[in-house]
């Protein structure tokens, strides 16, 4: 769905898709660059990963394996609980692979802090991490990615693949969610 679909839902559009499009071939040249003769593994991380996923493995001119994890931080409200929960864990045996985190959204920093502990912990040749998107006030000091869409404010924001109670994942584009929609 369009921008334009969900009417007074959103206070402000902060990114079109195509913007988002863009920034992701830019990212892509970078990966191409750094990972040139390998294969990487991307690692998508469900749900909200599933659209920066598609679009980022399809930009690259490269083979890559694809596997999925599904972890979950939040509940249905708008704040971080600090608790990170394995869903869904990867088929993939990690050992001496060169590892891609793919994630829509670092926030608190607290799922991606998890998650490269415990990815680490399985032994891969290197592990990096793409954030479409950050909230660089939030992040947390001990994660570092590597490659980073689009540094945006503190705000709720919905879109490509970021949800409100599972709503909004299908938007094409990244807009502020308006206050009257969550509280
Ligand atoms: C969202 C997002 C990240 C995480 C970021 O996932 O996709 O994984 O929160 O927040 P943090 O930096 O504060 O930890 P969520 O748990 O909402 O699951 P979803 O991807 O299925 O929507």
């Amino acid at each position: 769905m369009d921008l334009s679909d969900v009417g007074d839902d959103l206070t402000e559009v902060l990114l079109i898709e195509r913007q988002i499009l863009d920034r992701i071939a830019e990212l892509a040249r970078f990966i191409e660059a750094d990972y040139a003769g390998e294969r990487p593994l991307l690692v998508g991380v469900l749900k909200g990963a599933v659209m920066v996923m598609a679009d980022v493995a399809r930009e690259l001119r490269l083979h890559v394996d694809l596997d999925w994890m599904a972890v979950s931080s939040y509940g249905e409200g708008t704040q971080s609980s600090g608790v990170v929960r394995i869903l869904k864990d990867l088929d993939s045996d990690l050992t001496g692979r060169h590892v891609i985190i793919i994630e829509d959204i670092m926030d608190s920093g607290l799922t991606l802090s998890w998650l490269t502990a415990n990815l680490q912990s399985r032994g891969p040749a290197s592990l990096e991490i793409l954030a479409l998107l950050r909230k660089p006030n939030k992040a947390r000091p001990d994660v570092d990615a590597k490659y980073v869409g689009f540094d945006i404010p503190d705000a709720f924001v919905v879109g490509y693949g970021l949800d409100y109670a599972e709503k909004y994942r299908n938007l094409r584009g990244v807009g502020v969610l308006a206050p009257h929609i969550y509280q």
